[in-house]
């Protein structure tokens, strides 16, 4: 018994150890190679309020605005909540290949789906809650949602909410800044002991980076500037744990909310993110006017509407001209493209959710090389709407536009210039160059020409 014990210690110090070591600049280049190189990934919002739909009481809660925060837009109490939505979240059968599929066709690399959002359901079948997808419908949705991921050869990342509105002990009076649960009877005046929601925050993200086989991104949402890291979640510790049995994961910055974990929603670099804040750096809903810095990891996430929760109510669709240039944007500032997805309860998809998608990958499938594994270019492109990209000693010259002289000056000697394969004119006078374009170009949403 003794000398089980003893290994048992020493192997939990070793853990523990694996989590807290130091990592050397090319071990953390090593492990952050594929999401560098990726650009793209799927989001997916996907939990009660997709049931709900942007309607409570039969009746639209708003237009536009994030519908999974409805619980707290309405100020419902967890149970009124739940028992309205329960019966209206039915998952038919499969549901999560079509999202693999779409995702898998429009070129993304990734897919990051919550596995908890802020109303505190669980997808997955937690053994520390009876709110969750194993008590109240017999299934392990993590499961059947990473299997689909996995066959269709996607990194699988988990967003989880830090936030809860249903734990009896998430203690509202500390959340500063932060939403609480609302509603008299799940409130109460009982003081809550916010140190036992946190055994309970430890203990389902145990659950998800131990049951579900390697874990790529783990995805924290979110802090306060008033309420943030060790105090508010023991974000050293989690993080820590999470490493020791997913020493390749990555995970964003939003266990925290202070200057130097990164800016999260408005980005003038240049940072390069302390790692113990996490790894990556999060614009929302916007994509920052220079990224991130040069050397930072970042990474955009934004809605195809205005709502990451499904709404039957938005309509407020971005055109796929638009999301093709915001992925392009993003990728010439060096950040990656999380772009959301909000099926419905039964796990279907809108039909201009599906086009989207297939319309930014009809558009990948041509030109990913101008995407992935890009990085931003070292000069600007003046004088026309477009972006530039960068690839060892290529460029991609990705155009919104033709300028009126149909000509572009770059700042470096090309030695050619290819568009769809075939050669344009280019003049080269010391270290600049002039490449002379075609009458028109042949791609409107953005046209990519490749220099060498
Ligand atoms: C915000 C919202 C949340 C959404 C997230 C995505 O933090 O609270 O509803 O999941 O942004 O970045």
């Amino acid at each position: 018994m003794a000398h089980r014990l003893f290994t048992f210690v020493a192997c939990s110090i070793l853990l523990t150890g694996i989590g807290t070591a130091a990592e050397s600049a090319s071990e953390r280049n090593e492990r952050m190679k594929w999401w560098r190189e990726a650009r793209f990934g799927m989001f997916v919002h996907w939990g009660l309020y997709s049931g709900l739909a942007g309607e409570w009481e039969g009746r639209k809660v708003a237009d536009k605005g994030n519908m999974e925060w409805l619980q707290s837009h309405k100020g419902l109490d967890t149970y009124s909540y739940a028992k309205a939505a329960i019966p209206k979240f039915v998952p038919k059968p499969g549901f999560a290949k079509e999202w693999a599929r779409l995702a898998k066709q429009a070129g993304c690399q990734y897919v990051v789906f919550t596995t908890k959002h802020h109303e505190g359901f669980a997808l997955h079948d937690s053994k520390l809650t009876d709110f969750d997808a194993g008590d109240i419908l017999n299934r392990d949705l993590v499961k059947e949602i990473v299997d689909a991921l996995r066959a269709e050869g996607l990194r699988v990342g988990f967003y989880h909410s830090l936030i809860d509105w249903h734990h009896p002990q998430y203690d509202f009076t500390k959340a500063q800044g932060l939403p609480y649960p609302k509603g008299g009877t799940a409130l109460g005046t009982t003081p809550r002991d916010h140190e036992r929601y946190l055994e309970f925050l430890h203990g389902q993200a145990n659950e998800l980076v131990s049951n579900y086989g390697k874990i790529d991104i783990l995805w924290w949402d979110y802090s306060s500037t008033k309420f943030d890291g060790d105090t508010a979640w023991r974000a050293t510790d989690l993080m820590n744990a999470v490493r020791a049995k997913q020493p390749g994961v990555i995970m964003n910055n939003r266990l925290f909310r202070r200057a130097d974990a990164g800016k999260n929603t408005t980005g003038s670099g240049p940072y390069r993110m302390d790692p113990r804040y996490g790894d990556f750096g999060t614009a929302e809903q916007h994509v920052p006017a220079t990224g991130l810095g040069k050397d930072a990891d970042w990474e955009a996430c934004m809605t195809l509407n205005t709502t990451w929760g499904y709404s039957k109510y938005d309509n407020a669709w971005k055109s796929p001209r638009k999301l093709i240039r915001n992925l392009v944007d993003i990728a010439s500032k060096g950040g990656n493209y999380l772009l959301n997805i909000g099926p419905k309860a039964d796990g279907s998809l809108t039909p201009e959710t599906v086009s989207s998608f297939q319309a930014i990958g009809n558009w990948m499938e041509k030109n990913s090389d101008a995407i992935r594994g890009t990085t931003a270019a070292d000069f600007k492109l003046e004088g026309v709407d477009g972006r530039i990209t960068t690839k060892g000693k290529t460029h991609f010259l990705i155009l919104f536009e033709r300028p009126s002289s149909g000509a572009i000056k770059l700042p470096i000697a090309v030695k050619s210039a290819k568009l769809d394969g075939s050669s344009l004119n280019v003049k080269t006078e010391g270290t600049s160059s002039t490449i002379e374009l075609p009458a028109t170009l042949p791609d409107p949403d953005a046209t990519v020409i490749r220099l060498d």
